[in-house]
């Protein structure tokens, strides 16, 4: 049986870099408020960007850095929450971008855990010899579906993209993966759809923008990453100790402080980017990898663990062998 293997990384992020004290003149909030109680100070804010042009930008970045042509590229996955279109999807206009003519594609909807459960599609299709290269993509454009006026999200949300190719390997590669959802009580991070506008049935209009709970998140996901860690080891004969980065969803610099004082970890073996990429969902990983990679830290042969965990509520981790 093969790995799924890394083998290139990329990312691509918006112009346009907003700092904490450019969002003292949105809203009513401030440097040291943004600082202490999430860890960020700067963040990518799209102007002209899409998350076609960020995931396209960031998958070629990862081709080039694996030497994969794009014709050799067998599926696209993209997780994105905040795609272009409804129809057709971003991995198909990434499919067209890139001349990956032999590629299926598909977006995946897991909020913030995306681009682990897309990892774990691709994982699978590698493993049962269906495919040999796959394109994984987390894409967003967040800060459009944010409410400007609402302190509590808009200090927050980023937009971005980053991107891995994975390769069928007799290497160990992806070691494991473990995926959770729990629908209820998924209200409390919650972006609208479509309205129903049809000839029979007019609701009224609700805004699409993002509404947060943030405190029940919170609670929520320091509880579910101790959880997710130990569940993805479970079986693979490694243990906590054997990690060498644990790569998390970037949400909140407290989220991961406490992660690592409940898994009994110093937070140093924790990579945060936080501070200058601020929270772009389903990208935050693959951003967090490309980002490890360009500072020298993602080194071959390393095992890291990328846990996600948001809307839906969803989560998941991916175990990897560098
Ligand atoms: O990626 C998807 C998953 N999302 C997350 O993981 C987010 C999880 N939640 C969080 O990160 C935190 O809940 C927040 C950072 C969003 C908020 O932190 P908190 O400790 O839960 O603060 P809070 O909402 O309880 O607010 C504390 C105070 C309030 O003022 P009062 O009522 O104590 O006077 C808020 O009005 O902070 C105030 N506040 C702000 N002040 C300045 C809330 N937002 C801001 C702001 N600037 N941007």
């Amino acid at each position: 049986m093969k790995n799924a293997k890394i083998i290139g990384v990329g990312k691509a992020l918006p112009e346009l870099v907003v700092s904490n004290k450019m969002m003292e003149e949105i809203v009513d909030t401030n440097d040291k408020w943004i600082r202490e109680m999430t860890g960020i100070e700067n963040r990518h804010v799209v102007t002209t960007e899409t998350t076609t042009s960020l995931a396209t930008d960031a998958a070629r970045e990862a081709l080039l850095d694996a030497g994969l042509p794009a014709e050799e590229v067998d599926m696209i996955l993209v997780a994105t929450m905040t795609p272009d279109d409804f129809m057709p999807s971003t991995a198909c206009k990434v499919q067209h971008a890139l001349g990956a003519v032999n590629a299926s594609a598909l977006d995946v909807s897991a909020a913030c855990s995306g681009f682990v459960y897309a990892m774990s599609v691709a994982d699978q299709f590698i493993k049962t010899g269906k495919m040999q290269n796959i394109l994984v993509i987390g894409a967003e454009v967040i800060t459009k579906t944010i409410d400007w006026e609402d302190r509590t999200t808009c200090v927050i949300f980023a937009d971005g993209a980053g991107a891995v190719v994975l390769t069928a390997s007799d290497e160990e590669g992806i070691v494991a993966t473990d995926l959770g959802a729990k629908g209820e009580p998924g209200d409390i991070l919650r972006t609208p759809a479509l309205n129903n506008n049809n000839h029979f049935a007019q609701t009224e209009a609700e805004r699409s923008v993002m509404t947060m709970d943030g405190q029940t998140v919170f609670r929520f996901s320091t509880k579910i990453f101790g959880q997710s860690v130990r569940k993805v080891l479970e079986g693979t004969g490694y243990g906590i100790e054997d990690i060498d980065i644990f790569v998390p969803h970037q949400a909140n610099v407290r989220i991961i402080d406490y992660a690592a004082s409940r898994l009994k970890v110093d937070v140093d073996r924790f990579y945060v980017n936080l501070n200058k990429r601020g929270n772009t969902s389903a990208a935050t990983i693959p951003i967090a990898l490309a980002d490890m990679n360009e500072e020298g830290l993602l080194k071959k042969g390393m095992l890291i663990c990328c846990t996600g965990f948001g809307g839906g509520l969803t989560w998941g981790s991916a175990l990897i062998r560098i």
